[in-house]
């Protein structure tokens, strides 16, 4: 898969994004060491800190259907600024797969990618 079929799974995903507060709405697609490839959006709650980022809904999905290895993750945001995973996040996907590679979108079907392991240098782990 190329890494625009992979944003273009991204786009797809944040259509179904809940966002009744921000209005701001985010899709992830995360593609595993086999292949397969998970999406998620971000689901907010009246409770604003209860909200999930759709990197994480992606990663939960994939983690529980027993998937633990990451090769990519594409983020789409129709957004002025490159939709860069927030910290939160950053941790969430290091735990499983600290070199994985990070596409970031923005508005105009551009993209920029990182390692994770530039965005969260020295991760968090015991
Ligand atoms: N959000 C994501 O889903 N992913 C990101 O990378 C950044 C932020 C969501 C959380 C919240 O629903 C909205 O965007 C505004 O912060």
């Amino acid at each position: 898969m190329t890494d625009r079929e992979l944003m273009s799974m991204a786009y797809e995903a944040s259509m179904n994004a809940y966002v009744p507060y921000s209005r701001f709405a985010v899709g992830a697609a995360l593609e595993c060491s086999d292949g397969t490839v998970y999406t998620g959006c971000n689901v907010e709650n009246a409770a604003l800190g209860s909200t999930i980022c759709a990197e994480r809904t992606a990663c939960v999905k994939a983690v529980s259907d027993g998937k633990r290895q990451f090769r990519r993750i594409a983020i789409f945001a129709d957004s002025q600024n490159w939709c860069t995973p927030c910290g939160a996040c950053r941790q969430f996907l290091a735990e499983f797969s600290p070199e994985m590679e990070v596409l970031c979108a923005k508005a105009g079907s551009r993209y920029v990618s990182y390692k994770l392991s530039e965005l969260l240098p020295h991760t968090f782990n015991y």
